[in-house]
């Protein structure tokens, strides 16, 4: 997180996880222990949470977001929620083409760049995610992945469109498995996704635009990970349930 221009931010993804008294309980943690962050902090609830997480996040700092939206306005999607329902319940940001959402629920990049559009219209922050498989880094297909990823998600957009939109890069193999890309493979990623930014969107929106990391991150690895030139925050999956994530919010970047 080297640039000034990049304000770093640690996002949790609270995924399909935690009763309504639960989320009420971490949002209160969490909020409580924002005085000490090193930078923007959001939280990324079940949308069944979102109001009540909401309530408590109010006038606290803490950034609250959803985990993945329609492309529609409304309409007959039955079991779907759209960008504006999730502003109009209060959220800032949305999560979009997380890899469990692509490989579970077969998204795509055309989905995500349907869904990016949505955010962007009704003034979410997306978090686009991007990440290659444990078979794709192994066959040397990691630079090819993220490359159509980052083309297919983001095209047809304008930089000024695109000015508030997050990149996390999440190599699959490394989420929910406890195994970390270490700094320098998230280093030599991110750079990656930046040149590709700049190809596709032009020099001062890639230097301007946020690439977090996702994969296994703690409280423990997070200081190491914030430390690279590249790495403006992360997304924190498990640890974001848990009282580590005070101590990520608050990473030291060395
Ligand atoms: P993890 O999840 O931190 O549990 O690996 C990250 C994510 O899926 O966003």
């Amino acid at each position: 997180m080297a640039s000034a221009l990049r304000r770093p931010l640690i996002a949790g993804n609270w995924k399909m996880n935690l009763t309504l008294a639960q989320s009420v309980d971490l949002a209160k943690l969490v909020s409580g222990g924002f005085g000490s962050a090193s930078g923007e902090v959001a939280v990324c609830v079940p949308f069944t949470a979102i109001t009540v997480v909401g309530e408590i996040l109010k006038g606290t700092g803490v950034r609250l977001g959803g985990q993945d939206c329609h492309w529609e306005a409304s309409g007959a999607f039955t079991g779907e929620i759209s960008a504006g329902q999730l502003r109009d319940a209060g959220c800032q940001m949305v999560i979009i083409g997380h890899s469990e959402r692509r490989r579970l629920f077969g998204e795509t990049d055309e989905h995500v760049n349907k869904k990016l559009g949505a955010a962007l219209k009704c003034g979410l922050t997306p978090i686009v995610c991007v990440g290659e498989t444990l078979e794709e880094r192994e066959t040397q297909k990691t630079w090819r992945v993220l490359e159509t990823q980052i083309a297919g998600g983001l095209k047809g957009f304008a930089p000024s469109e695109l000015a508030q939109a997050v990149v996390a890069y999440e190599p699959v193999w490394a989420i929910g498995t406890g195994k970390t890309a270490s700094p320098a493979q998230a280093q030599e990623a991110h750079l990656f996704i930046r040149s590709q930014l700049k190809k596709v969107h032009g020099g001062s929106f890639a230097a301007g635009c946020r690439i977090l990391y996702g994969g296994s991150v703690t409280a423990d690895n997070v200081d190491s990970l914030m430390a690279q030139a590249d790495v403006d925050g992360a997304l924190v999956g498990g640890a974001s349930l848990k009282k580590d994530f005070l101590r990520i919010m608050g990473f030291r970047a060395a």
